[in-house]
């Protein structure tokens, strides 16, 4: 651009620019991005100024540094070795024991079993077994690293309403009648849960959460798929101040997945699948941060925490991508994300009733009440075992984006935004089967500075 057009640019914008920031600002490579950066730097004007000059435009740089991206993310190699199995679940006993300890004055299993009855007692445990007895009471068996308990809830009691699941970590209030050392009459179920009162962050930008494009399967709605992306290079609303797109998995359909699946594909090599889905990403602009996290439809290992993709796909794609492990932190501008791809989803809609397809904010208020991504060992999620629990929440997400269901959600708890980004497949046979209705080309925008969020609709 020359000097006159970025006048006149910063004149739509409502600001003049004086000449040493026209200077600067010309070596930035095109349209968009100093269009950006004329309205970033406008928001450091103060109320009278109008004139755009050197220290603005220093101001805004200076902060997109800042907006660099740090991600985290662990996966471990397994050598099939059942002592991981052990060390894996004591990791998780301990770290979420310690949650709930901060909270609880919890004893030993062992010592509350030797002192025998009375009231007010509190033991921390991972759950090991759920029973229903004859007359409408349930048993569950909890277990620390010092022994194991029976945890009697009531019938008719509040506690008995708890979803337990198995190999989750509670904290039990209650009490021991004389006698009956071995049996603690629950009155109250604790979870390692989100902390309250947490402080409202600052932050600024706008991110983009995405997931389960499917691309090679029939279903796949390649021009609602298009015309998001013209969206993204023409929009300067929206699109135009838009940091990261964050894309949570099942990019392809993937081959194999489930039974007859290849009736149901337009590209029945991986290869080309993933050829494809480099095609239709590569003309997001480039000024956007694209991060991609595997699901259980992508050419990674099955088994949870899944790696990043292989080079060799990662070469198909845009070298500024970013591709990480799922799941994944993103700490963008500040704001802790926890995209995870949202296999668990499965299992606690399974076993948690009154849960559905069709809500997954509440099946993923149950992953957060928790602190874990996948709670139920044995379901759906296969897990690789190791030294650590990689699926344990440790840290507060101020974001937790799942995809995976294929239905859109929004929701808040505890000062976290939950969204579930849906995806870009129509029904599948699979889903008319079960009766699930999937929002299709919906793409939720946060703004990081209000935490409101908008949803943008290329369907129809
Ligand atoms: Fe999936």
């Amino acid at each position: 651009m020359n000097d006159e057009e970025i006048v006149g640019l910063a004149m739509k914008n409502g600001f003049l620019i004086d000449r040493d920031a026209v200077n600067i600002i010309k070596n930035f490579s095109d349209k968009r991005e100093i269009d950006q950066v004329i309205k970033r730097a406008g928001k450091f004007l103060k109320d009278s100024d109008v004139v755009i000059t050197p220290d603005h435009i220093n101001d805004v740089c200076e902060l997109e540094n800042k907006t660099d991206l740090r991600i985290r993310y662990d996966t471990n190699v397994c050598k099939g070795e059942y002592e991981e199995f052990t060390d894996m679940f004591i990791d998780r006993y301990r770290r979420l024991g310690k949650i709930l300890k901060r909270r609880l004055p919890a004893s030993a299993i062992k010592n509350v079993k030797k002192r025998g009855g009375g009231s007010d007692i509190f033991v921390v445990g991972m759950v090991s077994n759920i029973q229903k007895t004859r007359n409408g009471h349930k048993i569950v068996e909890i277990e620390d690293e010092t022994d194991l308990m029976s945890v009697l809830l009531p019938k008719g009691s509040d506690v008995i309403k708890e979803d337990l699941l198995l190999d989750e970590v509670i904290g039990v209030k209650g009490s021991i009648k004389g006698g009956q050392r071995n049996i603690l009459i629950a009155d109250t179920i604790f979870r390692p849960d989100l902390p309250i009162n947490r402080e409202r962050l600052r932050s600024h930008g706008k991110i983009g959460l995405t997931s389960d494009l499917h691309v090679g399967s029939v279903t796949f709605k390649e021009d609602s798929w298009k015309r998001f992306v013209r969206f993204l290079q023409r929009d300067e609303e929206v699109a135009g101040d838009l940091d990261c797109i964050i894309v949570a998995g099942d990019v392809v359909d993937g081959i194999g997945i489930y039974p007859n699946q290849e009736r149901e594909l337009s590209i029945k090599n991986i290869f080309d699948q993933y050829r494809e889905v480099a095609n239709l990403m590569e003309d997001i602009p480039s000024d956007i941060k694209v991060v991609i996290s595997p699901g259980n439809h992508d050419a990674v290992r099955q088994a949870e925490p899944q790696p990043p993709f292989p080079e060799k796909i990662r070469d198909f794609f845009p070298e500024r991508f970013k591709f990480v492990g799922n799941p994944c932190y993103i700490e963008i501008n500040g704001v802790n994300v926890l995209s995870y791809h949202g296999r668990s989803l499965d299992d606690i809609i399974q076993n948690i009733p009154g849960s559905s397809y069709n809500d997954p904010v509440s099946a993923m208020t149950q992953l957060l009440k928790r602190r874990h991504l996948s709670p139920i060992y044995g379901g759906r999620v296969a897990m690789s075992p190791g030294e650590k629990d990689l699926l344990l929440m440790e840290d507060v997400p101020d974001i937790f984006h799942c995809g995976h269901v294929h239905t859109l959600g929004i929701g808040r708890y505890s000062g976290t935004l939950i969204v579930n980004s849906a995806g870009w497949q129509e029904q599948t046979s699979f889903q008319r089967e079960r009766n699930i209705e999937p929002d299709v080309a919906k793409f939720p925008v946060i703004d990081l500075e209000s935490m409101g969020i908008k949803i943008l609709d290329f369907g129809g």
